[in-house]
C-alpha cells in the first residue's frame, strides 16, 4: 500500500481535503475514512485511491474500481438536526452533476437519490454511510466517478449500463482537477444544509433530475411495484404514487429504482 499525505492542499470555507490522503490501491476509500473518522480525523478529511479492490456501492453492491476513475471519500461531522442529515446524499449527487456539467459542458441529470446518469448510462455513483460516535456523529460521503476508466474495460454485465467521462468526450481527463473543482463546489452546495437553505437545495435538486412525472419501478427487498415519481420531499424523501393512487415516501438506501421505458 503506497500512501503520501498532502497538507495544506487548497483551502475553502469548510476546508475540504485539506488533509488528503492518497493511495495507490486500497480496499474501499469508504472504509479507510471510516476507520480514519472513528480514530477522530476532523471535518474535510478526503482519501483517496487509484484503485479499489473492494469498491462498494449502495444496496450492498460491488463497484468496479479501476484505474483511470476517481474514486474518494469524504470525512463530516455534520452539526445538524437528523432531519438535515438525510438531505447529504441530495447535496453529493447535486454537486456531482453540477461539477461534471459545468467543467465539461455535458448534460448529465440525477437518478434519486445520487446517481448522475447521461441518458440510461451512470457515469457517477455516490455512497453514503453514517454513524453515531463518542465523539460525535460523522458521516463519509464516497464518490465514484468513471472518469478515464473505458467502458469498454467494464465488465460485460456493467457495459450497457455505465460509461464514462472519457467515452463521453472522446479525450483524457485531468482527474486532479476534476477532484478539486468537485470539492469546492460540494462545500457549496453541503453549505447550503448548513445555513438552513435546504429548499434551495431541493429545488435544485429538481432542476437537475428528468425523472419526475415519470414512470418508475421501485425495488425494495425481494419485491418491485411501479408508481410514477411525484416530487422530492424537503428532507430528501421521493415522493411517488403507486398504481392505487396512494402516495409513498422512498427514503431506504435500499431501494433501488429504474425508469420504465
Ligand atoms: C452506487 O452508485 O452504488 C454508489 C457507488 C459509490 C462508489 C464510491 S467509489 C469511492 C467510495 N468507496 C467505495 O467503496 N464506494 C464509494
Amino acid at each position: 500500500m503506497n500512501l503520501t499525505l498532502d497538507s495544506g492542499a487548497e483551502r475553502d470555507a469548510l476546508h475540504l481535503g485539506e488533509i488528503l490522503l492518497r493511495f495507490e490501491s486500497i480496499s474501499s476509500t469508504n472504509d479507510i475514512a471510516k476507520r480514519l473518522a472513528r480514530k477522530g480525523l476532523p471535518e474535510g478529511t478526503v482519501v483517496l485511491a487509484k484503485m479499489q479492490y473492494l469498491g462498494r456501492g449502495r444496496a450492498d453492491k460491488s463497484w468496479f474500481s479501476p484505474l483511470g476513475g476517481l474514486w474518494f471519500s469524504v470525512i463530516l461531522r455534520p452539526r445538524v438536526p437528523p432531519s438535515s442529515i438525510s438531505l447529504i446524499p441530495i447535496a453529493a449527487g447535486v454537486s456531482t452533476a453540477r461539477t461534471i456539467r459545468r467543467l465539461f459542458q455535458l448534460d448529465v441529470v440525477l437518478k434519486w437519490p445520487n446517481d448522475v446518469m447521461a441518458g440510461a448510462r451512470k457515469v457517477a455513483g455516490i455512497l453514503t454511510e453514517s454513524s453515531a460516535a463518542v465523539d460525535g456523529c460523522y458521516v463519509i460521503i464516497g464518490f465514484g466517478i468513471n472518469a478515464n476508466n473505458s467502458c469498454a474495460s467494464m465488465p460485460p454485465q456493467l457495459r450497457d449500463e455505465t460509461i464514462s467521462l472519457s467515452d463521453m468526450l472522446s479525450s483524457e481527463i485531468n482527474v486532479d482537477r476534476l477532484m478539486q473543482e468537485h470539492l469546492k463546489e460540494f462545500a457549496e452546495v453541503y453549505g447550503m444544509i448548513l445555513t438552513n437553505d435546504s429548499a434551495d437545495l431541493v429545488t435544485e435538486w429538481k432542476r437537475l433530475t428528468d425523472m419526475l412525472r415519470q414512470p418508475i419501478l421501485v425495488y425494495e427487498d425481494e419485491a418491485s411495484f411501479e408508481a410514477i415519481a411525484v416530487d422530492l420531499d424537503s428532507d430528501g424523501a421521493l415522493l411517488v404514487q403507486t398504481e392505487d393512487g396512494t402516495l409513498r415516501r422512498l427514503l431506504s438506501a435500499n431501494i433501488s429504482i429504474r425508469r420504465v421505458k
